[in-house]
């Protein structure tokens, strides 16, 4: 029998992108995500992409019920746990709102699944649990410190992962560290979609690139990297998904628990990603050197030799494929998902 594989907010960024790979590597995946960071519209495109009916339930973390009806109806073999808000800036404006999603809500449906048979479960972590690493490319061993609520979340549930583990050796834990994930399917269908002003670079730049912002704004030019900007490993969302599948199916063979990283273990700089979208959409991005963002670090990026040994996973694209699907889906949906 096919394993089902349940996907908590898999109508999100990384989750629907997943979602494919998933179906493509012939496994079952099985949606559940409130709408609280995404749309229905996702699904739809989806059933299009995929060719198959979207097997989905609208309902949150905490509902017992309905996580515990979808593990039984269709007999989960393992769970991503997509389901989290991820915005820096906000999880410092209004941190209980991250620390009762992502924390309360996570244990909430580890409580749900540990009254099922279900005891494989991978995490999206980020490698903001590493903080402001003492020198680059990040082991998996380097100390783990975080700087704001937001990372706290992450590092706290990847020890709430680590005691249930060591109460219950049944529970076996995929916690994939991500970098910084960008890009979009290739079809230009589904991609990022952030809610107002994009925090993030790629997809500000896009919306320069098409228009929709006058210019970028690059936070600092003084910082101890080759061109003094910002120097960050992006990894595109469909090698990440394929993270995904790697480590599911690592899971699915019954090995034991892991940690990787999800890297290229490439730093690339604030104006690298510029001048590679420039020549991808073949549109300037006018752009201003200002002040640091605070939190900011100079540079993070992988060592990704643990993920390629232990899942035979790597990245296999470039920051000109990003750039290039990103372009696309960002001209092809210029309002992301819409209202
Ligand atoms: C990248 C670089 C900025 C915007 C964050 C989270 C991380 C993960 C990914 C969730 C930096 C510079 C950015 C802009 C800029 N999120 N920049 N102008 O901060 O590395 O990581 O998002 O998992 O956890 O911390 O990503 O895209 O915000 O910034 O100059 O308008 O681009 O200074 O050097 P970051 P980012």
């Amino acid at each position: 029998m096919t394993p089902s594989v349940l996907l908590t907010g898999g109508a999100g960024y990384i989750g629907s992108h997943t979602f494919l790979a998933l179906h493509a590597a012939g496994l079952r995946p099985v949606v559940l995500d409130d709408f609280s960071n995404s749309q229905p519209e996702v699904l739809r495109r989806l059933a299009e992409l995929s060719g198959a009916p979207v097997v989905f339930e609208q309902a949150s973390i905490f509902d017992d019920a309905a996580v515990a009806r979808l593990v039984e109806q269709h007999d989960i073999g393992a769970v991503i746990h997509f389901a989290g808000f991820k915005a820096v800036g906000e999880s410092v404006a209004d941190p209980l709102k991250y620390y009762r999603n992502n924390i309360a809500g996570f244990a909430a449906l580890l409580t749900t699944l540990q009254r099922t048979a279900c005891r494989k479960l991978v995490f999206s972590s980020s490698a903001t649990v590493y903080g402001d690493p003492a020198t680059v490319p990040i082991t998996e061993s380097f100390p783990r410190q975080h700087t704001n609520p937001y990372g706290h979340t992450k590092l706290v549930s990847e020890d709430m992962l680590a005691a249930l583990a060591a109460s219950d050796p049944s529970w076996r834990f995929g916690v994939l560290r991500y970098f910084n994930p960008v890009g979009a399917h290739p079809s230009g269908r589904i991609g990022e979609s952030p809610n107002g002003i994009p925090n993030n670079l790629m997809p500000f730049v896009s919306q320069v690139a098409v228009g929709q912002r006058p210019f970028l704004q690059v936070f600092g030019d003084d910082y101890p990297t080759p061109d003094g900007t910002g120097v960050r490993d992006y990894i595109h969302v469909c090698d990440l998904a394929e993270g995904h599948v790697a480590a599911v199916n690592h899971l699915l063979a019954g090995h034991e628990g892991f940690t990787v990283n999800l890297g290229t273990g490439k730093g690339s700089s604030v104006l690298d990603l510029v001048k590679a979208f420039e020549k991808a959409s073949g549109r300037p991005i006018p752009h201003r050197i200002v002040a640091r963002r605070p939190g900011d670090v100079a540079a993070c990026y992988a060592d990704p030799t643990a993920a390629r040994a232990l899942l035979g996973w790597s990245a296999r694209l470039g920051l000109e494929d990003m750039c290039r699907d990103s372009w696309r889906w960002q001209e092809a949906n210029p309002q992301g998902y819409g209202a």
